[in-house]
């Protein structure tokens, strides 16, 4: 099977590309730039040199060497990529004197080649760049100009390479896909032959490379998508020697052990077990109020109980983890693990230690391509397209000090409102939403009697990566509904209030 190489100098979009062609079922990967050789792999069908936040024309700029264009196989530049191309091949470029950034309109000038199929003539494409392509390189024509002028599209004379100061991936740009499509089927003749069968069957050659009959696998499951999707391909490819661990650490959602209990029944292929060890974390957590603090000890705690659990129904030869295909292009990124929100969020609180050899067989993979992969194993719906919740959990939504009983009331308002705006159409537009139980308590009249009891905050925020976050907007008269019923329902709480607080300034979570 060919595969589509994207080459990334950095671009906040490059990922965008890989989707966008895998979704069209074409294999595609992404390679920093500086593992440009990897595009002579005889596997590699075609090119696409990324955008990035740098300017050619600086002096560390990323670069490829000059023949690299020599390379005989079809390539797309896009915007930086562009760029490059253009230096490289003899062009010249220059500092933009008017800035394109957003929507810009082009004009298609020759039809041909990236436009030759179903792309209109005059186009509202999404730009971003500082530099131009002022003079082209001799081999080139360009075929779009940008409505100030300025080239927006060229194409190698004779050979099949071609670049775009737009960007196609983006999903303002009109006929993007289009263009994507035309370059990868009837410029590169990739075929459409990656789909989650494909994927299945790779899988499971490398795990039987990988691991012997009489080997045993661990993981630990966590309710959320990830872990739960690669323990349901583990059970299914390696029937009877994989041992889930689902550690009930008395933070959770309302009844969330047993609805991952109930989606995994089953998978007779997964052996399922349930700790509950809610005690040992609420003793060691009694009397901690600082957050971090917190989140320590709970790492700590889930470390002993794992440990424990595998010194005794061990020997296990490997771990293995719901590690994503976008966790490991950032961490051999060319911007570095700190552009990263995994790098101090949602990790997965198993220390690199522990003895066992790893086994990631979700590395490849998209999230969407893993809820898609989930639903093909049976994981039901709730699971799959599951809210992302902290590792942490309810502890660091009950804010200060844990007792049961605050638990109890966050646990609660929070199924409460969750239940209620899965009822809204627009419930699959939400990023996250939850209850926080404010430590301050206030006066409220219930019947004739006076009450003095806890505040619960509502939040609910739309998001694309959790970097940033926008007040999601319920209407006020669902809320008063919501309140009304976390009050009438909920022993503990007498009053309700939303968050409307943006990230930044504010986090999601409150602690
Ligand atoms: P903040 O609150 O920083 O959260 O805006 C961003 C995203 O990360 C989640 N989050 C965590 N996930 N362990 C985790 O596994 C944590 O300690 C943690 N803190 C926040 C949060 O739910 C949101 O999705």
């Amino acid at each position: 099977m060919k595969k589509l190489l994207v080459l990334d100098f950095g671009s906040q979009y490059t990922q965008l590309i890989a989707r966008r062609l895998r979704e069209m079922g074409v294999f595609t990967i992404i390679l920093p730039f500086h593992s440009w050789e990897t595009a002579m792999d005889p596997d590699i069908g075609a090119i696409i040199l990324s955008g990035g936040p740098s300017s050619v024309l600086e002096k560390d700029a990323p670069m490829i060497p000059a023949d690299f264009f020599d390379i005989q196989k079809p390539m797309l530049g896009i915007c930086y990529g562009m760029q490059l191309m253009a230096k490289l091949m003899g062009g010249r470029v220059t500092p933009s004197t008017s800035r394109e950034y957003g929507k810009t309109t082009v004009a298609i000038t020759e039809n041909k080649g990236l436009f030759a199929k179903e792309v209109p003539d005059a186009l509202k494409v999404w730009m971003s760049h500082g530099d131009i392509v002022e003079q082209v390189p001799d081999e080139f024509i360009v075929t779009a100009r940008s409505h100030n002028g300025l080239n927006a599209a060229i194409q190698h004379k004779t050979r099949p390479v071609f670049a775009l100061q737009f960007h196609p991936e983006v999903s303002h740009t009109q006929a993007g896909s289009q263009i994507l499509k035309n370059f990868a089927f009837n410029i590169a003749n990739m075929r459409a032959d990656w789909s989650m069968d494909v994927f299945l069957e790779q899988q499971h050659q490398e795990l039987v490379r990988q691991v012997n009959p009489g080997d045993r696998v661990l993981i630990a499951v966590s309710g959320g998508v990830d872990s739960s999707v690669a323990a349901a391909l583990l059970g299914r490819l390696l029937p009877g020697q994989v041992t889930g661990v689902f550690v009930d650490n008395g933070l959770l959602r309302k009844d969330e052990a047993g609805q991952v209990r109930a989606a995994f029944e089953g998978f007779r292929g997964m052996d399922l077990n349930i700790i509950d060890a809610s005690e040992q974390f609420l003793d060691e957590l009694t009397g901690v109020t600082d957050p971090e603090k917190k989140r320590k000890i709970i790492g700590r705690v889930f470390f002993d109980v794992f440990k424990e659990f595998a010194r005794n129904h061990g020997p296990f030869r490997f771990l293995a983890q719901g590690t994503l295909y976008p966790d490991v292009i950032e961490s051999q990124s060319v911007r570095g693990p700190s552009h990263t929100i995994k790098s101090h969020h949602n990790v997965g609180g198993l220390p690199k230690d522990l003895g066992f050899e790893l086994l990631e067989p979700l590395r490849e993979l998209f999230k969407d391509e893993v809820r898609h992969l989930g639903r093909r194993l049976g994981l039901p719906d709730t699971m799959v397209d599951r809210q992302p919740f902290p590792g942490p959990g309810l502890a660091v939504r009950v804010l200060g000090e844990l007792t049961a009983d605050k638990l109890r009331v966050a646990r609660e308002a929070d199924a409460i409102f969750n239940e209620e705006l899965a009822k809204q159409p627009f419930y699959d537009r939400i990023w996250q939403s939850f209850a926080v139980l404010v430590p301050v308590r206030t006066v409220g009249v219930m019947g004739d009697a006076r009450t003095y009891e806890w505040v619960v905050a509502l939040r609910a925020v739309e998001s694309l990566d959790a970097m940033t976050a926008e007040v999601f907007d319920i209407p006020t008269a669902l809320l008063a509904d919501i309140a009304r019923k976390i009050i009438g329902e909920v022993r503990g709480a007498n009053r309700v209030v939303y968050d409307v607080s943006s990230k930044p300034p504010g986090t999601i979570e409150w602690e």
